[in-house]
């Protein structure tokens, strides 16, 4: 199966799942085909149901439960082959330790001999009106033992309230068995996700884990300390300059000349200087260097000052204030270059403007997430440097409980900001979900973002909804990928164009 019959077969079943169907998934192994898999219909459930930042929280605590299957049915062939008695103490502890070197050294025909078993692992999802179940079952029951052992574990982990305290604790298990399950607890729990709804059941024939994912998180109705922390950060935020709002009203009006409006900038010295910059970032609206104020409002015309005043405004205010604005600027930057050439090559010319101006302010939330989260940041960089998981803005999210989305969205509304600005920040990572008045809009940002993500490692094309790729006409993956390849070079050379010329 390729990656485009990924992006189908996912898309149709998160269609089957929001309609209530239940979906299940089977898998022998937990090969990187399936991890794809997986990883491509969740993102795909949670961006339609506007829950994407819990993906790491889910895609992590689901892969240790399948791992943790798949490695149960193994056992089970294992000992079966070498005749040994699994109830028997002491042939069940020589073949643990026989096993335990065999799972590490015959990766490749473990999984062949799965595959040619009647043993595979099943995964089972089903949504209701509250919540969304997960069900992991894999052919054969529990030890009393292992379910015990389990069993003692989860308690323990959900005393647990942070990262620090069960990477002190797990320093001393050199074996660090059961991490896993222990990071999972903890993550349901910051998530928001009650732990007690995690479930490990065995009985004769099979053993399931399971856990509940509510639609109505706890963090939701209860809001906590850094949640609060952020809302106060974006009320706090000034509004636009008074001068600027008179400028942008001025820009509505049609008795106003544009060498009015240019002298008016031309007063504010700090304001000319980004009026400038942004007329002349990568792509937007011409190639020719522009020199003056005049110059810029007469080539980009009113209604293009209009963005410009308010991309500078949102600039100006969110540069002085946080220190991870670069970092966010220089990706959103890209995107609305890549939101811009998008619409005007796939037939949506007369947003072209409105979608590079949407481009560079989606990740307004992201600014304030990552400054107001720094040390949560650096300190969870620091806990999971050697658990092989990305350390990034969801990861901070997951600890905080809310989407970068939303507090993007905020920003937005906060500053009057237009209606198609406000829904392209709010979902542009769940376009399914926007308003229908504005899906082009949103989409566009959506598939110029994910694009960028892909160039940054942080997600693979069979991720993309297909409703998605069918509104650019983008059929197999091959031609999502000749046209992001070309949105890309066309990205570089402009930028190589501007760096020579300047
Ligand atoms: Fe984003
Ligand atoms: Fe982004």
């Amino acid at each position: 199966m390729g990656a485009s019959v990924i992006v189908q077969k996912t898309s149709q079943l998160s269609e089957k799942f929001d309609a209530g169907e239940p979906v299940v998934l089977s898998f022998y192994y937990h090969n990187k085909f399936n991890v794809q898999f997986l990883n491509s219909f969740i993102t795909k459930i949670l961006s339609r149901n506007n829950m994407l930042y819990l993906r790491d929280t889910i895609l992590s605590v689901l892969k240790e439960l399948i791992v943790n299957a798949v490695k149960a049915n193994s056992k089970r062939l294992f000992f079966s082959s070498m005749n040994l008695n699994v109830k028997d103490i002491h042939e069940y502890s020589k073949g643990m330790k026989d096993f335990k070197a065999y799972i590490i050294d015959k990766k490749s025909l473990i999984e062949e001999e799965l595959r040619n078993s009647d043993l595979c692992v099943k995964v089972y999802f089903k949504k209701n009106d509250e919540e969304f179940q997960v069900f992991v079952r894999n052919d054969c029951a529990m030890l009393p033992d292992e379910a015990e052992r389990v069993r003692v574990r989860i308690e323990k982990a959900k005393q647990y309230t942070n990262f620090a305290e069960v990477y002190e604790d797990m320093t001393d298990d050199t074996e660090g068995e059961g991490l896993g399950l222990l990071l999972s607890v903890l993550f349901l729990k910051n998530s928001g996700i009650d732990p007690n709804l995690l479930k490990i059941v065995s009985v004769e024939k099979y053993t399931q884990a399971s856990f509940v994912i509510p639609k109505m998180l706890k963090s939701e109705l209860q809001k906590s300390h850094i949640q609060i922390k952020i809302m106060e950060e974006v009320e706090d935020l000034p509004s636009f300059p008074e001068n600027i709002l008179e400028l942008i009203h001025m820009c509505k009006r049609n008795d106003v000349s544009i060498k009015e409006i240019a002298e008016r900038i031309m007063l504010d010295p700090a304001l000319s200087a980004s009026v400038l910059r942004l007329s002349n970032s990568a792509g937007f609206v011409t190639r020719k260097r522009i020199d003056s104020v005049f110059e810029a409002v007469n080539i980009i015309g009113l209604k293009n000052l209009n963005m410009v005043l308010i991309a500078s405004s949102a600039r100006s205010i969110m540069s002085t204030r946080y220190s991870s604005f670069r970092e966010v600027w220089n990706h959103c930057n890209r995107v609305a270059f890549y939101a811009r050439n998008i619409a005007l090559q796939k037939g949506y010319s007369k947003i072209a403007d409105h979608a590079f101006l949407a481009g560079l302010l989606h990740d307004l939330g992201k600014i304030i997430l990552l400054s107001t989260t720094a040390r949560l940041a650096e300190w969870i960089a620091d806990i999971t440097k050697n658990r092989e998981m990305r350390t990034s803005t969801v990861i901070e999210e997951i600890s905080i409980g809310m989407s970068h989305s939303a507090i993007g969205a905020a920003v937005a509304e906060k500053w009057n900001l237009p209606h198609y600005i406000i829904e392209s920040v709010k979902y542009h990572h769940s376009p399914l979900c926007s308003d229908p008045a504005f899906s082009n809009i949103v989409s566009i940002v959506y598939l110029a973002n994910t694009f960028a993500g892909i160039e940054a490692g942080k997600y693979e094309y069979p991720y993309l909804e297909d409703d998605v790729l069918e509104m650019f006409d983008l059929q197999d993956e091959g031609a999502v990928e000749a046209f992001h390849g070309d949105i890309k070079r066309q990205y570089e050379e402009h930028i190589f164009i501007a760096l020579s010329a300047s």
